[in-house]
């Protein structure tokens, strides 16, 4: 199981359009991430380690190459099933949490188990276990904007946890955090990659923590580079 492919991406190229110009962001990127994988993305402001990561989730579409996810073709589905497979097998942590202002911390993490399908209650208990696991079930009842940054992070790991999917794509999760915040969710994020055997895809700027991630690339000119 350990060395079966997550993620394949082969071939991929993207390109914006801006007044008739055409960007070329990337340029026929292939790439592949194992089970339990920590996987570290790198490159300059604008080199495309956001549209990269959203085209991984399925989030954009590429103008070329195709990306296999849990064994599925993403190009292969439609709209409804590309959210099932979204909720079921890939959790994506953004640089601003993304929490639901109006939820508690224990609601936002038992959502998207809600929106899979199952009942509250089950979904509070399994929510309220991965929080723990974050260290954080003295906050549950916390509303986002009664959470640190920090706090908020590993909310929305946690919630990017509480599927069990096969692959974690975060950008960026600690470009907004003090030194020490950030270093506690690295210490997280590489400790549940180990626990759980889950792949985690993290595009940052931290190079201490892109150097404790097992591989690294360098997205550069539209290519993708392998440092590691
Ligand atoms: N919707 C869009 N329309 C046109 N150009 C875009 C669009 N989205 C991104 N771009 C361009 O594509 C390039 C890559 O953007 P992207 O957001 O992927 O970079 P990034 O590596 O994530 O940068 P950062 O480190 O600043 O987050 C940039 O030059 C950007 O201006
Ligand atoms: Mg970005």
């Amino acid at each position: 199981m350990k060395s079966e492919a997550v993620l394949t991406a082969s071939g991929l190229s993207k390109s914006y359009w801006l007044g008739g110009r055409e960007v070329a962001v990337l340029q026929e990127v292939s790439f592949c991430v194992n089970a339990g994988e920590t996987v570290a993305v790198v490159g300059v402001s604008g080199s495309g380690k956001s549209t990269l990561l959203h085209l991984l989730a399925g989030l954009d579409q590429p103008d070329a190459g195709s990306i296999v996810v849990a064994g599925q073709d993403l190009s292969a589905l439609s709209d409804m099933e590309l959210a099932k497979l979204r909720n079921r097998h890939v959790g994506f942590v953004y640089q601003f949490h993304h929490l639901l202002a109006e939820f508690s911390a224990l609601e936002n993490v038992a959502l998207p188990l809600m929106i899979g399908g199952t009942k509250k209650p089950a979904a509070l208990e399994m929510a309220e276990a991965i929080l723990e696991r974050v260290n954080l079930n003295d906050r549950r009842d916390h509303h986002p904007a009664t959470l640190s940054g920090g706090e908020r992070q590993r909310v929305a790991i946690a919630r990017a946890l509480v599927m069990n999917p096969e692959v974690v794509l975060a950008d960026e999760p600690t470009g907004n955090l003090d030194e020490e915040s950030a270093d506690q969710v690295h210490d997280l994020m590489l400790s549940l990659a180990s626990e759980l055997g889950v792949s985690f895809v993290v595009v940052t700027h931290n190079t201490g923590f892109a150097s404790r991630m097992q591989r690294l690339y360098r997205l550069h000119g539209g290519k993708l580079e392998v440092e590691r």
